[in-house]
């Protein structure tokens, strides 16, 4: 299980049910890794794609058993996420509340370090990166509305 995530330096990931910036080359990054993997979201960011993204398998967290959501799955837990996805990499895509119950689970990190305190309403869950190791890091990203840079990262062991 994969956490992916764009993070601004004051935490925020999120504003109005939206990503508060436009960053090309994170969405590139995004595409290129999660096509051919199975994505996990909860219902609002859902709500906020457009349809359900080409090429993977989209599963959708919710609670509501009657929750319909065209071209995704539904699901309730991260298990059967999982159980879903089965020799696919689980991407989980976000928003708080599945990071959340996604960050004791995952074994990498894929975060976008956005080189801004962003006004928002969604925050990202409190990270302890204590326990990762940073594997990799790019260089910094300036075709966006913000600086930004990748990192990866591996619970340690
Ligand atoms: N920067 C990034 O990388 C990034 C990535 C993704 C999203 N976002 C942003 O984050 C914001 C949305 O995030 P959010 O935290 O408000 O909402 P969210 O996590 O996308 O969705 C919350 C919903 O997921 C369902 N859910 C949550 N926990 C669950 C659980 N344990 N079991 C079953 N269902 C569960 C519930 O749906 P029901 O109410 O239907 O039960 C809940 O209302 C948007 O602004 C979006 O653009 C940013």
């Amino acid at each position: 299980m994969i956490i992916i995530a764009a993070i601004a330096r004051n935490g925020i990931i999120g504003r109005d049910n939206t990503l508060p910036w436009r960053l090309p080359s994170d969405l590139k990054r995004f595409r290129k890794l999660t096509t051919g993997q199975a994505i996990v979201m909860g219902r609002k960011t859902w709500e906020s794609l457009p349809f359900a993204l080409p090429k993977r398998l989209n599963l959708v967290m919710t609670r509501n058993p009657t929750y319909e959501a065209d071209g995704a799955t539904c699901v309730t837990t991260l298990a059967e996420s999982a159980k879903l996805a089965a020799a696919q990499d689980l991407y989980v895509i976000g928003g708080r509340a599945i990071y959340a119950a996604a960050l004791p689970l995952a074994t990498r990190l894929e975060l976008t370090w956005v080189d801004a305190d962003v006004a928002g309403d969604v925050a990202f869950p409190d990270l302890d990166l204590a326990a990762w190791e940073c594997v990799s890091e790019s260089a910094r990203q300036e075709d966006g509305d913000y600086p930004y840079r990748f990192a990866t990262y591996e619970r340690k062991t």
